[in-house]
This record gives structure tokens, C-alpha cells and sequence, in this order.
């Protein structure tokens, strides 16, 4: 089976290479995990293949992502320019237009463009913009088989519940998804300091690691420290 590598090396690890190709991998997390810089971890990896790239972000603009990503020393500028990656910002104020373009726009760029890697952050403001709970279901269902017809795998990240740091806020797209990696926070007992742990809790057609690694963000992007272990 094919794998794409996250670009972070003991994530990898734990997914026995990488996220099977065609898989739509949700990421979840509560603020400041890693979660935004993980997805561009994940389109930079696949830049250095070669690989067509799309980043669709529904929180910051074009300019910000490419100052984020610059920060973690990944240039994505001349990727933008030789045309193997698109930026698009939706914005999750603009209902109507936002839903229409991930819907009809999206995957009218999918044939065009050829898009091996897709990212979307946060698909949370997608799914809020239904009010109903049959609506989220359906339209966001319907937009996975739209991406599953075109070959892409995907990241979506996705903020937690509240009071649940296992689940998405709605709790349905781990149920859609293909996979889901969490990264959640842990206070040690000591009530001092708090540990970053990654797991993944799913990823249909292969057997992962079911680890729970400690991660850190660093100036280098996200690395698991695959060697440690957490008891908690
Ligand atoms: N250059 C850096 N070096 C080390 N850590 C950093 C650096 N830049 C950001 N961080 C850490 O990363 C966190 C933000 O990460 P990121 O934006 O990926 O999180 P997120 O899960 O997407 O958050 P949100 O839910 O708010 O979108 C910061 O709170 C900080 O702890
Ligand atoms: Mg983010």
C-alpha cells in the first residue's frame, strides 16, 4: 500500500510509514497543540516529493500561513510560483459563498489541478456553518466522497469538544474519517508543567502503533519523541 510520510519522523513511526494514500485523517486537538502547524508539516513534506499541494484555510490569510510556515524555516513561496501549491482562504463569515466554493469550486481544482495533498484548517468552521446536525452530516459527508472520487489524501484538523479532549467538537468527522491522530495536553501530577501527547486512535487498513507519545513544537516544526514513554 502506498504511504504518504507526515514529515514528522516518529509519527511516521508509529503509522508504520505514513498515512495510507487516499486516507482523510482527522487531526484533532484543543488550542495551541500543533494542529495547524502539523497540516503544513504535512504539505511541506509533500512539496519536497514533488507532489501537488492544496492548503485551504478557513482561519488565516494566504500571507499568514506563508509567515507561519517561514518561522519553521519551510519556504513556500517558490512553490506557490511554479504553481505545486495552492493557498485559498475561505472565510467562515461569508457562509453562502464559503460552503458554494468548498462544494462546487474545490472539486472542479481537484481535476484540474491534480492535488495529491489536501489540507483544510479547521474543518471546524465548515461544520458550524450547518445548523442543524442532519446538515453538517450530510453536507460534509457528501464533500468526503467528492475528495474520495479524486485520489487526494487529506488532513482536516479540527478543534476538541469542550469537555471531551477525545472528540471533535461536533463528533462526526472521526466517524467519517479514514483515520484520526489526537494531540492533547496533559498535566503532570506534579501540577507544574504540561506534556504534549500525540496517539493515533485510528487509521483503517493498517496496524499502527496505539502508543501515547509525548511531542514538541520546535523551531523545526512538530517531533514526537518516539523512544519515550508517558504514563498517565
Ligand atoms: N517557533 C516556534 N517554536 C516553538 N513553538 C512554537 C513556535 N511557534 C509556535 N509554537 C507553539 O505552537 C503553538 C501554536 O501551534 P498551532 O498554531 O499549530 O496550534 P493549533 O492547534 O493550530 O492552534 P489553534 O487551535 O489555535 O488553531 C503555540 O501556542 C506555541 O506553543
Ligand atoms: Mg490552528
Amino acid at each position: 500500500m502506498e504511504v504518504l510520510n507526515t514529515g514528522v519522523t516518529g509519527l511516521d513511526e508509529m503509522l508504520k510509514g505514513g498515512i495510507p494514500k487516499e486516507h482523510i485523517v482527522a487531526v484533532l486537538g484543543s488550542p495551541g497543540t500543533g494542529k495547524s502547524t502539523f497540516a503544513l508539516q504535512f504539505i511541506y513534506s509533500g512539496l519536497l516529493k514533488g507532489e501537488n499541494c492544496i492548503y485551504l484555510s478557513l482561519e488565516e490569510s494566504e500571507d499568514m500561513i506563508v509567515k507561519t510556515a517561514s518561522i519553521f524555516g519551510w519556504d513556500l513561496k517558490p512553490f506557490i510560483t511554479n504553481k505545486k501549491l495552492v493557498l485559498i482562504r475561505l472565510s467562515a463569515m461569508n457562509i453562502k459563498v464559503t460552503a458554494a466554493r468548498v462544494e462546487n469550486d474545490l472539486p472542479r481544482l481537484f481535476e484540474s489541478f491534480g492535488v495529491k495533498r489536501l489540507v483544510i484548517d479547521p474543518i471546524t468552521l465548515y461544520e458550524m456553518m450547518y445548523e442543524s446536525e442532519s446538515g453538517r452530516r450530510e453536507h460534509l459527508f457528501n464533500f468526503a466522497e467528492k475528495i474520495r472520487e479524486h485520489g487526494i489524501t487529506v488532513v482536516m484538523t479540527s478543534e476538541t469538544n469542550n469537555n471531551n479532549p477525545y472528540n471533535s467538537k461536533f463528533g462526526l468527522i472521526e466517524y467519517i474519517a479514514d483515520g484520526v491522530i489526537l494531540f492533547r495536553q496533559v498535566r503532570q501530577n506534579d501540577l507544574r508543567s504540561v506534556t504534549t501527547v500525540i496517539e493515533v486512535s485510528k487509521m483503517r487498513r493498517i496496524d499502527h502503533s496505539r502508543d501515547i507519545k509525548p511531542y514538541a513544537i520546535t523551531k523545526n516544526g512538530i517531533v514526537v519523541h518516539s523512544e519515550s514513554e508517558v504514563f498517565n
